[in-house]
């Protein structure tokens, strides 16, 4: 564990995301089947004695930022304990920060009590502002929930607020001043993103993606953007609205990769380790936990997962295959 969780390339990954169920509120046409959805199996989750186990493995290895994500995070029965458990865990870089990625539709309920727990911060998905819109795309009628969670963030404190929209031509793109607005006018920060190839029904396309540098273009008619300083491994590049306070973030994953500063490493809900969103393959932490394996073998485990990430995400590569998993079932 000594030497931190450096790859072939020199990078040293300090962020573990954390898929906590691969089940969902919502049924975003772009990420999930209206239904028949193929659902992790009960038995094949990981327990909550057996996640914080690996997040405590993981954090003992330099790991000192937490996320949980979905599916949908917050229909974990026992989120609030889960966040407890993994923000009093230590290793060399101290407690690690833990925060949250979700649909927001039971923050009213849980807001307060995910601070307590010692929540940092919480990232929110909203596509739309509009209502008919929202159901169409969601095939839920719950806009007005998703704002009602985003006020309890809001009212618990969790700063900086981030919202995520995932840009799609003809279906959003006519909204993102408005969406940069609404966000702007509350403190918080709005972010878009390009969509990847990680849709359930693998009908991802170039054509359909809206790039970063037309929500630019986009948003440069509204708005005068200059560019906030010092990106690290962030994935969004960021830009003040009209000198700011307020800020926008694009997330240009496919034109503009940043696998090249990559810090991240993801737990599945079902116990699988991979070292990226687009890894061809993972490595079985699960069967190791039940096994009975030792702290020695799951950090040497952890490593050897690691030894196997490639530089980047190979997007486009003629050879490019999208990974098995949807993005419901890696954890976004
Ligand atoms: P912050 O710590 O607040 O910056 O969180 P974050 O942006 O890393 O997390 P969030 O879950 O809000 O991610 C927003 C979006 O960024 C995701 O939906 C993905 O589209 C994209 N993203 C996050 N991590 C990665 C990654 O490792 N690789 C790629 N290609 N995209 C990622
Ligand atoms: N590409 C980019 N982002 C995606 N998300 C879901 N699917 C994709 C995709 N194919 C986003 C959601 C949410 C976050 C968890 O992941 O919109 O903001
Ligand atoms: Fe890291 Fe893979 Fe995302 Fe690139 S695509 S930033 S390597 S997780």
């Amino acid at each position: 564990a000594g030497a931190g969780l450096v790859d072939r390339f020199g990078r040293v990954h300090r962020d573990l995301r954390i898929s906590l169920t691969d089940r969902c509120s919502l049924r975003c046409t772009y990420c999930m089947p209206a239904d028949g959805v193929p659902w992790i199996p009960g038995r094949d989750l990981l327990s909550t004695d057996e996640l914080v186990r690996v997040a405590a493995v993981a954090v003992g290895m330099g790991v000192t930022e937490v996320r949980l994500t979905g599916g949908e995070p917050l229909l974990r029965p026992d989120v609030v304990d889960v966040v407890a458990r993994i923000a009093a865990l230590t290793g060399p870089g101290g407690s690690p920060e833990v925060s949250l990625t979700t649909n927001a539709l039971r923050l009213p309920a849980l807001a307060a009590p995910l601070a307590a727990a010692g929540l940092a911060r919480v990232n929110i998905s909203i596509d739309t502002l509009r209502r008919d819109r929202f159901a169409e795309l969601t095939r839920r009628d719950r806009l007005h929930d998703v704002l009602a969670g985003i006020a309890a963030a809001d009212a618990a404190g969790f700063r900086p607020l981030k919202l995520n929209a995932v840009a799609m031509r003809g279906v959003n793109d006519d909204e993102l001043v408005d969406l940069v607005r609404f966000a702007a006018d509350r403190g918080y920060e709005m972010r878009f993103i390009e969509q990847m190839p990680l849709d359930a029904g693998h009908v991802w396309s170039r054509v359909a993606m809206v790039t970063g540098p037309e929500i630019l273009a986009t948003l440069s008619e509204a708005f005068t953007l200059t560019p906030v300083p010092g990106r690290g491994s962030a994935p969004a590049e960021r830009w003040y609205v009209d000198g700011g306070p307020a800020s926008v973030g694009v997330i240009a994953s496919v034109t503009a990769p940043f696998c090249g500063s990559c810090d991240r490493i993801r737990l599945t809900a079902d116990g699988q380790l991979r070292s990226c969103l687009f890894a061809r393959t993972e490595t079985d932490l699960r069967a190791l936990v039940r096994a009975g394996a030792d702290d020695v073998a799951l950090e040497a485990a952890v490593l050897a997962c690691l030894a196997g990430k490639l530089a980047g995400h190979g997007i486009d590569d003629p050879s490019f295959l999208q990974p098995d998993r949807p993005m419901s079932a890696i954890g976004g």
